[in-house]
């Protein structure tokens, strides 16, 4: 698959089957994290893997909203991706620190690698980080930042038509440079 066709492949998946995702996959979609760059090379990011019954649930208690079965949308593999916030690149003009740009690239680095072994994800931020650090035991300037949801898909992405009506058009996307 190319990356365009991978591209128009992925979407939010909210329903999984009870297939757990294999080592092998697993394993794939940490390492596209690992090595996903990061502002100065400073590499802020860390990851909590979630696939046992106890940690899913963990997750899912930050995610109540999304709390299915035990687990985030009741998927068998939940990854909660977080920054040493103290460790990100901060630009010294406007202190915008990096620590959210890195940590999504590292967590869109696994959900497309996870797309390319035909894998569903969904990215939620819609959690509640405090409970997210109490459940996990995480140290202070750890700081959670997403979920990944990734499992077997139970449902399919909306057609071409429908997701299309749901995005910007270029001319709205491209703003025009000044000359
Ligand atoms: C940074 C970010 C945070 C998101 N948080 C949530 C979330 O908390 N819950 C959820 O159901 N979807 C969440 N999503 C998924 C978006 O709603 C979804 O990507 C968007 O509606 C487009 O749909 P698609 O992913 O199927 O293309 C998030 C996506 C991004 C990029």
């Amino acid at each position: 698959m190319s990356y365009s066709e991978l591209a128009r492949a992925r979407y939010s998946c909210r329903r999984y089957t009870d297939e757990p995702v294999s080592q092998a996959d697993l394993d794939a979609i940490v390492e596209a994290g690992r090595i996903a760059p990061s502002a100065h090379n400073n590499h802020p990011s860390r990851i909590v893997v979630c696939d046992t019954s106890e940690l899913r649930e963990k997750a899912a208690r930050a995610a109540f909203r999304f709390e299915k079965d035990g687990s985030v949308f009741g998927a068998p593999l939940v990854i909660l991706i977080c920054a040493v916030t103290d460790d990100a690149w901060v630009r010294r003009y406007d202190n915008m620190s990096a620590a959210l740009i890195d940590t999504s690239i590292a967590c869109d680095q696994m959900m497309m690698q996870a797309t390319d072994l035909g894998l569903g994800t969904c990215w939620v931020c819609l959690f509640d980080p405090q409970v997210a650090r109490d459940e996990f035991g995480l140290p202070a300037g750890i700081d959670p930042i997403s979920m990944l949801t990734v499992g077997h898909p139970a449902d399919v992405i909306a057609s071409p038509e429908k997701r299309a009506e749901r995005l910007i058009p270029l001319e709205d996307f491209v703003i025009p440079a000044q000359a």
